[in-house]
């Protein structure tokens, strides 16, 4: 018994952005994007919306469960780039879906979100599930069997255009998948989510709030994320605040590396599995170099690694479930596969998790 995926669907913008496009705006080549990062095109949203994107994504993924949108107790969304902050992201879709019954609420863990995302909605459902089945674990909470576990990301909005190391990596778009209870079928194995501090303030987006004088004393300040945390940057400054995508590259590059190696080989173990028995991974899609790392590094074959990088770009948050959404609709994933998706990000966090498809 567990919570299995049963359906599953991912939602684009229209408009495609060739790496020759972005030389147009940027000093940049279609040569060093793709040696570099192995994008070739992604997409960005002129019409489309984080909330649009996501309940598409949502809509199709409860076509492919056969499931309408009453038919859901929670809505998950994990986001970077919602459309509002209060409501939430998820409440914003679960309006357009109407789903009447769920309850909504945002996740915020970067690129890994996919990761706690599905982490997350599977405990509270494995929880209701235990609370009502007369074991007497836990307290008695709402019955959840459904939850629809969204990632939905519009980075274009907080991408600096004018940054050529950040702008070629970045796309917009959506991924979402049903989890449903089962009584027969093992469903998610393991998971594994760590947290490491981000002491350089290496990859941030910083609050953009638009703050209007406060008329007492002398005013509200807003303090970059540089102030708040008293960090400074290589030159001995607060970076000014910028509510923009800041990455330093090679460093995020170094800590996903051993990230990706850490969090699969750590899932695997809790899921009593070992790393050859994965049929196909699912990873964040920061970089290909990355990947082929890591398949090197983990002995897992580069071919049974989806990878969905070079039409979309990194899309944060939706990364993963996106990519999960191309590894179903190609025929990877097989009844009975073990699948393990793995990511990182910002945070910085990192985690994987192992189901049986
Ligand atoms: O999703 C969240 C997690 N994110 C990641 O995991 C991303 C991890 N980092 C990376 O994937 C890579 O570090 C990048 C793809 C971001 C950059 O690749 P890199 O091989 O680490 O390049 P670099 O930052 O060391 O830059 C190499 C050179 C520099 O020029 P110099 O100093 O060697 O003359 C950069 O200025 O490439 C230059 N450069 C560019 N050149 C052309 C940086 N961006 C560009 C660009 N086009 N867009």
């Amino acid at each position: 018994m567990g919570c299995k995926i049963v359906g599953h669907g991912k939602a684009l913008p229209e408009l495609i952005v060739s790496n020759d496009d972005m030389a147009k705006i940027v000093d940049t080549s279609d040569e060093w994007i793709v040696e570099r990062t192995g994008i070739h095109n992604r997409r960005i949203a002129l019409e489309e919306t984080t909330t649009s994107l996501g309940t598409d994504a949502a809509r199709n993924a409860l076509a492919d469960a056969g499931l309408a949108a009453d038919d859901i107790d929670l809505i998950v969304c994990m986001t970077i780039s919602a459309d509002a902050v209060v409501p939430s992201q998820a409440a914003l879709i679960k309006m357009q879906l109407g789903a009447s019954n769920a309850v909504a609420f945002d996740l915020n863990a970067a690129c890994t979100g996919c990761i706690y995302g599905m982490d997350v909605a599977s405990t509270m459902i494995e929880a209701s599930v235990a609370s009502e089945d007369g074991s007497g674990i836990g307290h008695r909470r709402n019955a959840m069997r459904r939850a629809l576990v969204v990632g939905a990301e519009r980075l274009s909005r907080i991408t600096d255009w004018t940054d050529r190391a950040t702008c070629v990596l970045f796309g917009d778009g959506a991924g979402a998948i049903v989890l449903e209870w089962d009584d027969n079928a093992p469903g998610i194995l393991a998971s594994f989510l760590k947290n490491t501090d981000d002491e350089a303030l290496c990859l941030t987006v910083d609050a953009n709030h638009d703050l209007r004088p406060f008329p007492f004393g002398d005013g509200v300040r807003m303090e970059s994320l540089g102030e708040v945390m008293d960090i400074r940057n290589d030159d001995g400054e607060f970076w000014p605040q910028l509510p923009y995508i800041r990455m330093h590259g090679q460093r995020v590059f170094k800590f996903a590396t051993a990230a990706i190696v850490e969090a699969g080989r750590e899932v695997c173990e809790r899921a009593g599995i070992k790393l050859e028995d994965v049929a196909c991974v699912i990873p964040h899609q920061a970089n290909d170099r990355i990947i082929r790392f890591a398949a090197k590094k983990l002995g897992v074959p580069y071919e049974r690694w989806q990878v969905s990088i070079g039409e979309t770009g990194n899309t944060s948050a939706s990364s993963v479930l996106m990519a999960l959404h191309d590894a179903y609709e190609s025929g990877r994933i097989r009844p009975g596969d073990f699948v393990m998706c793995v990511g990182f990000g910002g945070g910085l966090t990192s985690g994987a998790l192992v189901f049986e498809a």
